[in-house]
């Protein structure tokens, strides 16, 4: 579509990402492989690869087959508290990713320096902006804030909360704003902000190019935003990052999981550590559960509150088309024109 406001409004985005639109798709485990990451960035936004658990050998096939399907740019997503992080990081290096993302926890400096030293970008996310002033001085290229209402692992704040601190303070270098966007015109929000561009997830999994099991897209079709709520930490000694995902048995079997954990805890039958390596290893298999198997009773169903405005399958091309236009539309009434 023709874009008469966007292209300066998301200028600094679209040229530190080398794209057309300064959309992201979020990477996302077990949904964000090849073929949706290729569909994203071959229609003009920006797709990343999910590292997740990925053993290294599959991850360096990963972006084989990305690249086999799109010379466009996208970026490879490792995360930190990863088993194989060490060896992915070897991967990416090895394999000149251009953009490579760090999450999960706040990056060693020496992880910073490797990347950058083998001429890659690096983005991280960063919860405070003292950890994003301290990023910042070890030489990451870009953030990504991301807000409370977010699908998957979220932190306390709200996304037009971190909009403010963040894109009013940090002007070094680019801003990605993620978290509750479901609309073009949330988008151009956060663009007159000051935002160099926005990262979107929910609303991805129900594109057609998508791999996530028909069960998932179905479910994230009829949950409304109230649906999607983040789990609780029972107790302090125990401490379980928020996940948000549709509500079903799956959560509840995450809250067992956490009590019995404490438990055996208290009876010194398991170190902390390990109870909190159980705790994510509880959401990597409920998620594979509920996006590869269609186990929508049992499986994870995480989504953002955005699921609110996803309403059907669509192709890849239609959902960035729209999101496109409401933007637009919204830049044009703020400018006076419409
Ligand atoms: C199913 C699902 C899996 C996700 N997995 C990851 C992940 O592996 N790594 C990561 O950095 N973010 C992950 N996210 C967060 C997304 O990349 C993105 O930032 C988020 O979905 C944006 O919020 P939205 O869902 O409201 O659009 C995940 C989100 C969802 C919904």
């Amino acid at each position: 579509m023709q874009m008469k406001h966007l292209p300066a409004a998301w200028k600094r985005g679209t040229d530190f990402l080398g794209t057309r639109y300064a959309i992201l798709c979020g990477a996302m485990t077990w949904v964000s492989e090849p073929v949706l990451v290729s569909a994203i960035s071959n229609e003009g936004a920006f797709g990343v690869l999910a590292g997740g658990n990925t053993p290294p050998d599959l991850l360096a096939k990963g972006i084989a087959d990305t690249r086999a399907r799109t010379d466009k740019p996208f970026g490879v997503n490792l995360i930190t508290v990863a088993p194989a992080f060490r060896e992915q990081v070897d991967v990416v290096v090895g394999e000149k990713c251009p953009f490579v993302f760090f999450a999960g926890t706040i990056p060693s400096g020496k992880d910073i320096s490797r990347v950058k030293a083998a001429g890659l970008k690096v983005i991280c996310f960063a919860p405070t902006l003292p950890l994003a002033r301290r990023l910042i001085q070890q030489g990451i290229d870009a953030l990504v804030i991301e807000g409370n209402e977010a699908g998957g692992h979220v932190g306390p704040v709200a996304t037009s909360v971190l909009a403010q601190e963040f894109l009013l303070n940090i002007k070094e270098i680019p801003v990605f704003v993620a978290g509750g966007i479901g609309t073009g015109e949330m988008i151009a929000q956060y663009l007159s902000l000051g935002a160099a561009g926005v990262q979107l997830g929910t609303r991805f999994v129900a594109a057609e190019e998508c791999v996530a099991h028909p069960r998932f897209k179905e479910a994230l079709i009829r949950a409304a935003a109230r649906d999607a709520m983040p789990t609780a930490q029972f107790d302090p000694s125990l401490p379980a990052v928020p996940v948000r995902a549709i509500v079903n048995e799956g959560t509840r079997d995450f809250n067992r999981l956490q009590l019995s954990l404490l438990a055996e805890m208290k009876a010194g039958a398991i170190s902390r550590e390990d109870a909190m390596r159980k705790l994510e290893e509880f959401w990597i298999g409920a998620l594979r559960r509920a996006v590869v198997d269609g186990d929508v009773e049992r499986g994870s169903l995480m989504a953002g509150q955005s699921v609110a405005f996803v309403k059907k399958v669509q192709p890849v091309r239609e959902i960035i088309e729209e999101l496109v236009a409401g933007a637009e539309n919204a830049l044009a009434r703020i400018a006076g024109e419409a």
